[in-house]
């Protein structure tokens, strides 16, 4: 069961697969991707990722290559790499060509990359305790929306929480929290979903998306819009979301205990009914 990588039409060994220096995603980070994850040989949530793959290409003027075929060879890589729980990266660069900034109209052939990883869950250990986060200054563009390859900012701030012994970093924007570097945000006050409202200041998360429905089909309430860090804080629970890590408890933030720093009822709920969908196929291609 071999890890493996398709570029541009060939599958190969990941460490073979090789793009030119002038490939726009590594001059510019002109490009656009989707993590997915894999469970029992089927592909979780594929088609969301896909939508959203269709709107970070059509958002960027990314063309040349259309969502059914990506579809098709992620499909197929997939297989042939016969790993039944995969983590599965798709990128895809606007192209090569000389460096120069403006892609102008010439059309360019978009560089599509596949690479299919044996997924590593997070430890029991992490999901039973919960795990520290800490916050930084936003800093991003205006456009977290589009799934864009261009990472620095997340990059940063994801080593800063490494090097401060915490598993996430949480962006904060003007006393209000925008999102993870890899993951979105939720708060639960009393008994309730807080979490940041879709729109051009984070990643519409697919995890985060079929958490809100699996509460909603729970009878949990889930309340969209603007988040403060203060009510963050003072939360009965507070959870990340992402391809992944599934649903995960906060139990400290910044060095400041969440409620009792315990992995709270609601998260538990939420993380036991989104595998439960998962273990029945639900989503599943
Ligand atoms: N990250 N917010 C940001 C900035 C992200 O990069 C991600 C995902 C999420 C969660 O989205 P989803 O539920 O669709 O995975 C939110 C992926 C996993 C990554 O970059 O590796």
């Amino acid at each position: 069961m071999p890890e493996i990588a398709f570029l541009n039409g060939e599958f190969m060994p990941i460490e073979e697969a090789k793009v030119p220096v002038d490939d726009r995603g590594y001059q510019f980070g002109d490009g656009v991707y989707e993590v997915i994850e894999s469970y029992a040989g089927q592909l979780w949530a594929l088609e969301r990722h896909l939508n959203r793959l269709r709107r970070s290409l059509s958002e960027t003027g990314i063309s040349g290559i259309t969502v059914e075929e990506v579809r098709e060879w992620i499909l197929e890589t997939h297989r042939k790499s016969g790993i039944s729980r995969a983590l599965v990266y798709v990128q895809i660069t606007r192209g090569v060509a000389p460096r120069k900034h403006a892609w102008m109209t010439t059309p360019l052939r978009p560089t599509l990359l596949i690479t299919v990883r044996r997924f590593v869950p997070v430890p029991e250990e992490l999901r039973e305790s919960g795990v520290r986060a800490i916050t930084v200054p936003e800093i991003r563009w205006a456009r977290r929306d589009i799934k864009s390859i261009n990472l620095l900012p997340n990059v940063l701030a994801a080593q800063r929480a490494w090097e401060r012994g915490a598993f996430e970093a949480i962006f904060v924007d003007g006393g209000y929290v925008t999102e993870g570097a890899a993951t979105n945000v939720f708060a639960v006050r009393d008994g309730k979903l807080l979490t940041p409202a879709e729109g051009p200041h984070i990643l519409p998360g697919i995890t985060r998306g079929l958490v809100i429905e699996i509460a909603r089909e729970e009878g949990i309430g889930v309340e969209e819009g603007s988040l403060a860090l203060e009510v963050v804080m003072k939360a009965d629970e507070v959870f990340l979301t992402g391809t992944g890590i599934e649903v995960l408890g906060v139990t400290s933030i910044d060095g400041w205990t969440v409620r009792d720093g315990k992995v709270g009822p609601v998260t538990r709920r939420l993380f036991e009914a989104f595998m439960e969908r998962v273990e029945k196929g639900f989503d599943a291609s």
